[in-house]
This record gives structure tokens, C-alpha cells and sequence, in this order.
């Protein structure tokens, strides 16, 4: 069963920061993204009231509620399946359904676990409307999957997605490079050919579930960049360079080409940023360096 979230304002937690952690805790994929999307309403209500809600504080649970199934794998266990099948399709759903229901804890897990970083009222803006798009995209999505005779649940997920919010707990900064600018920008990368596998399977509520998610997406990588250059300022840090810092400490592994150039500059993020971080890029300053 799915708890419908509290529909009056008065119900609702009074701060931003226990709206997240309400979030957070609710475990059904359904439930969490309704009462996620009531919370977002309910912020962008009373900031046109003029009497925004309360940031506050609060204490984010080290990892969010779940729901039973799916069951959570090691990657390396995970079944492999033809993507050009009808069950290599649904499992590709099934993992966007996986990485959206992730996002939308990572959205309200930043804006609860830094709230002792003093930011301005439009740094909660974004992400609550992040926030609130990243629940939409789960439904689409889960709608997509019911609509094929599946559900989210009926096929095992990845176990670590949620590993970079843990090797980032204690670093705003270090989120920002590797949540937003690294894992999101990734999605930008892939969806296109996303999108062209469902076109040509002629399953058009996918195609269209991941055309909103791909407009949207390039938003949550700008917002990233946007307050990842902000905070940079404020420590008068050279951004640049401490991307590639944060990315090498909490990223495991080489970024991996093909890139999508264009909708990465849409959303602030140069060549410069993630280019020296590919493997590509790594074996060839070896081997200057072996040169030298
Ligand atoms: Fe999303
Ligand atoms: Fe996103």
C-alpha cells in the first residue's frame, strides 16, 4: 500500500530540512516521490507567500529507507541481458527507475546534510525543484515499466548507488563535484542512445518518459556546476582544479568517453573539467612523463 502524503500545509514537517529526512525515510518508492513532490509544492507555496519555510537542521540518516525488493546486487552479479531484447529493454528501465529513485534521495540528502553551510535561499530553490523532478522522473518511468508488465522491484538493482553520497558525507564540495557534475552529467552522456533504443523499438511512452528526463537532467547538472563555482568563490579555490581533486578522491575510476560536449557546456561544465580525468587522458600524461 502507498501512504498518500498529508495534502494540508500544516501537516507537513515545518522545516525544509525534516521535509528531507521525512523523505528519506519513507521506503516505498510511490510514497517517497509523492511526499516528496508535496514537500517541494509546500516550499514553492509559501516562498510565493512571502513567508518561506525554514531551512532548520536536522540529522540525514547515513543511508535512506527502502523498500524490500528490489534486491540490491553487487554490479558484477547482476544478470546480463540483450539490450535489444524485450527483457534486456525492461532492464534498462528498471536500472533508470533504480538511479531516479536514488537521485531523489541525493537531492534531499544535500539540502538536510549541509545545512550548517550558511547558502542562499536560491541554492534550496534548485534542488527542491530537483527534487521534485527526480520524483516525477521515477513515476514516469515506473509508469513505463507497469505499462510493459513489469514493476520497479520485480528485477535485482545495483547495490552501490548510493556509495558516493556516503564517500561524500562530510564534503559539500566533494558532493557537488561527484553527485551533479559526475554521476548526473553522466546521464546526459547516455540518454541520447537511450532514447534511439526505445524509438526503434517503438515504444513511445518510454521515449517520451526519457525525453523529459534528458530536458531536465541538463538543469541538475547546472545547478551543480552553479553552486559547486559558488562555494569555490567563497574559498577563493580555483574551480578547475578542485574538481579534478574531489572527483580523484571520491570518484572510483576514469570518467569514460564518448562525452556529451554540447549539453555539458549547456550546463557549465568545460572540457577542461572532465577531459583530464579519462583514462585516455591518464595514459598520456604517463607517458610524458615516462619521456621527460
Ligand atoms: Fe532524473
Ligand atoms: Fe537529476
Amino acid at each position: 500500500m502507498t501512504d498518500l502524503p498529508p495534502q494540508d500545509l500544516a501537516d507537513l514537517p515545518q522545516t525544509l530540512a525534516e521535509c528531507a529526512i521525512a523523505v528519506l525515510n519513507t521506503a516505498d518508492g510511490r510514497a517517497k516521490t509523492a511526499l516528496s513532490k508535496r514537500c517541494a509544492e509546500a516550499w514553492f507555496e509559501r516562498r510565493a507567500a512571502g513567508d518561506p519555510m525554514p531551512v532548520g537542521q536536522g540529522a540525514p540518516p547515513d543511508t535512506p529507507a527502502r523498500p524490500d525488493k528490489p534486491e540490491l546486487l553487487n554490479p558484477r552479479d547482476m544478470p546480463r541481458r540483450r539490450p535489444g531484447s524485450p527483457a534486456g529493454r525492461i532492464a534498462l528501465l528498471h536500472a533508470v527507475a533504480h538511479i531516479e529513485l536514488n537521485a531523489v534521495d541525493l537531492h534531499w540528502d544535500i539540502i538536510a546534510r549541509f545545512t550548517d553551510v550558511r547558502m542562499p535561499i536560491g541554492f534550496y530553490d534548485d534542488w527542491v525543484k530537483s527534487a521534485a523532478e527526480e520524483s516525477k522522473h521515477f513515476n514516469l518511468v515506473c509508469d513505463v515499466l507497469e505499462s510493459l508488465g513489469s514493476s520497479y522491484g520485480a528485477l535485482p538493482a545495483h547495490a552501490f548507488m548510493w556509495r558516493a553520497a556516503l564517500d561524500t558525507k562530510d564534503d559539500f564540495l566533494g558532493r557537488l563535484a561527484v553527485v551533479p557534475m559526475v554521476l548526473e552529467a553522466r546521464g546526459l552522456d547516455v540518454t541520447p542512445g537511450m532514447i534511439e533504443l526505445f524509438r526503434k523499438a517503438g515504444i513511445e511512452n518510454a521515449v517520451a518518459a526519457l525525453e523529459t528526463i534528458y530536458a531536465e537532467e541538463v538543469g541538475h547538472v547546472a545547478y551543480g556546476s552553479k553552486w559547486f563555482h559558488f562555494l569555490c568563490g567563497r574559498h577563493d579555490e580555483d574551480p578547475k582544479d578542485a574538481f579534478h581533486r574531489l572527483v580523484q578522491r571520491y570518484f572510483h575510476g576514469a570518467l569514460k568517453p564518448p562525452f556529451n560536449e554540447e549539453k555539458r557546456a549547456e550546463a557549465g561544465i568545460p572540457p577542461d573539467f572532465y577531459w583530464p580525468l579519462t583514462e585516455e587522458h591518464r595514459e598520456n600524461t604517463a607517458g610524458f612523463d615516462t619521456n621527460a
